[in-house]
């Protein structure tokens, strides 16, 4: 297939999910409940509620209508949701896209192992290396959908791979991060998990 051909499949493959335009103003106004656990800014304080801050707005989107259609399960946040509509969620999305993450600290022992894995996959294992799809330095990419990873609390990364593994969580298109989870062990997730927290 030439080159050109390749990327208008990608391109129309992913347009489902290149079209949030919220509006970040109108947004911060929804988002007083969310701060209880996200904080007001989407620095989450709490390892286990993920940072929303500077999270590609795409993929912020994405979440929002999947957790209030139950498609992801979000205990914590049962029928938060429901009053909102698209247009709304859009809005939150874009606010929290808005506001800049703090990044996090990668352990000492953990960082060569971690980065390891984040830039080079497991290659006996046929794990793909993070960056393809989250980027370097964690950012993601926001018109393909895929999430930045950069700064998110290790403890939320090792809940969200636990969970792609034994398919709890099973949202991700084409069974992208089951496939890879599939193959990681615990010490694997735990040290790539770590690794991000500190990655920018
Ligand atoms: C009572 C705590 C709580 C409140 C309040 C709450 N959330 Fe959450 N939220 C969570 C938890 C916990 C998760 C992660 C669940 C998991 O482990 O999969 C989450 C996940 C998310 C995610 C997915 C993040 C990602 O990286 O995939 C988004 C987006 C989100 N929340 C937005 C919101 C918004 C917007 C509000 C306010 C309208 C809100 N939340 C209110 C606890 C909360
Ligand atoms: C082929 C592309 C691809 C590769 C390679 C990939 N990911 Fe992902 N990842 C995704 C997509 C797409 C999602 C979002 C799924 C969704 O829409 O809910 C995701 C989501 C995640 C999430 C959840 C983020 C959140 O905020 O909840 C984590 C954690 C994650 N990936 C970690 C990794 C790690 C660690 C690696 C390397 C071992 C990796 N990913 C490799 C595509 C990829």
């Amino acid at each position: 297939m030439n080159k050109l051909l390749i990327s208008l499949l990608v391109t129309f493959g992913i347009s489902g999910v290149a079209q949030a335009e919220g509006d970040a103003a109108a947004g911060k106004a929804n988002t007083a409940v969310c701060a209880a656990c996200h904080s007001a800014d989407g620095n989450s304080a709490v390892p286990n509620f993920p940072k929303l801050a500077g999270q590609n707005e795409a993929y912020l989107l994405k979440q929002l209508k999947e957790i209030k259609a139950g498609s992801r399960q979000v205990v914590e946040m049962t029928g938060m949701l429901n009053g909102f509509s698209d247009q709304d969620l859009a809005n939150i999305a874009a606010f929290f896209a808005s506001q800049k993450v703090q990044i996090g600290q990668t352990s000492q022992e953990l960082v060569e192992a971690g980065q390891q894995i984040y830039r080079a996959g497991v290659m006996d294992k046929g794990v793909a290396a993070c960056t393809a799809c989250h980027s370097p330095n964690g950012t993601g990419n926001s018109s393909a959908g895929f999430p930045a990873l950069s700064g998110q609390h290790a403890a939320y990364v090792e809940k969200q791979l636990m969970a792609f593994r034994n398919g709890a969580r099973d949202n991700d298109p084409n069974g992208m991060m089951r496939d890879i989870a599939a193959k990681l062990s615990d010490t694997e997730i735990k040290a790539v998990a770590d690794y991000v927290q500190g990655l920018h």
